[in-house]
């Protein structure tokens, strides 16, 4: 696993980091990995106007077998929420990037028991509807056991088992470029657990390059291209 460079919070380094401020309340530093830039199928600078508002979409990062949720969300998420890890970890997620803020990233492994979404099926992911499990909807379920997460408040958990919010994936926009690049993880990510838990898996399915890092680009995908089936709930 490559090395990862632990970097104290203080403030945004480039425009539409969503790095915390100096305002920020906790101890947590964000995890910096190798900067990848997103791309779509073809290999082109992913634009973020042409996501579709309450669509899933995939990349990998920071490894190639840990899958992450790019939103594009119905209006600016604002940011200036406070949140807690499970082990106490304090930290303030400061919302959107894009020009109307409205693009979050966050690992999509389940903070209960690590469901995440494999090419076969995924049994989380956002909805956009109503359902008995999604409430009014515009959240983010894991059906295997309930948990639902708001992914507009730093994918906080609204209900179920899940112990801590999923890992936000700090993003970078270029709005000259309209470029998009990932460039760590901030809160309280699980991806040494997650090589634990589904090593046979993973060895199977992906070899030694499940934990190899994600560097240079990121292809970006609708989960309906990167998992067969989706499970709603
Ligand atoms: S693994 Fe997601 S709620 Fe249990």
């Amino acid at each position: 696993m490559k090395r990862r460079d632990f970097v104290q919070i203080c403030a945004a380094s480039a425009t539409g980091v969503t790095l915390p401020g100096p305002a920020s309340a906790g101890t947590l530093t964000a995890r910096m990995y190798a900067r990848a830039k997103l791309v779509d199928e073809k290999g082109e600078p992913l634009r973020l106007a042409r996501l579709q508002p309450g669509a899933n979409y995939v990349f990998d990062y920071p490894y190639a077998a840990t899958p992450c949720f790019l939103l594009r969300l119905h209006r600016a998420a604002a940011g200036g929420i406070d949140l807690r890890t499970d082990s106490g970890g304090a930290y303030r997620w400061e919302g959107g990037v894009g020009k109307d803020k409205s693009v979050v990233a966050y690992s999509a492994i389940c903070a209960h028991k690590m469901t995440y979404p494999t090419r076969q099926v995924s049994f989380i992911g956002y909805r956009d509807a109503p359902s008995p499990v999604a409430g009014p909807g515009k959240v983010i379920t894991c059906c295997s056991d309930r948990s639902v997460y708001d992914p507009a408040a730093g994918a906080r958990v609204v209900s179920g088992p899940a112990p801590q919010p999923l890992a936000t994936i700090l993003l970078e926009h270029d709005p000259g470029a309209d470029e998009t690049y990932a460039l760590g993880t901030f809160g309280g990510e699980m991806f040494d657990a997650f090589f634990r838990k589904y090593d046979f898996r993973l060895q199977l399915e992906m070899g030694p390059r499940a934990r190899s890092s994600i560097d240079g680009t990121t292809v970006v995908r609708t989960l309906e291209s990167y998992s067969l089936q989706w499970a709603r709930c």
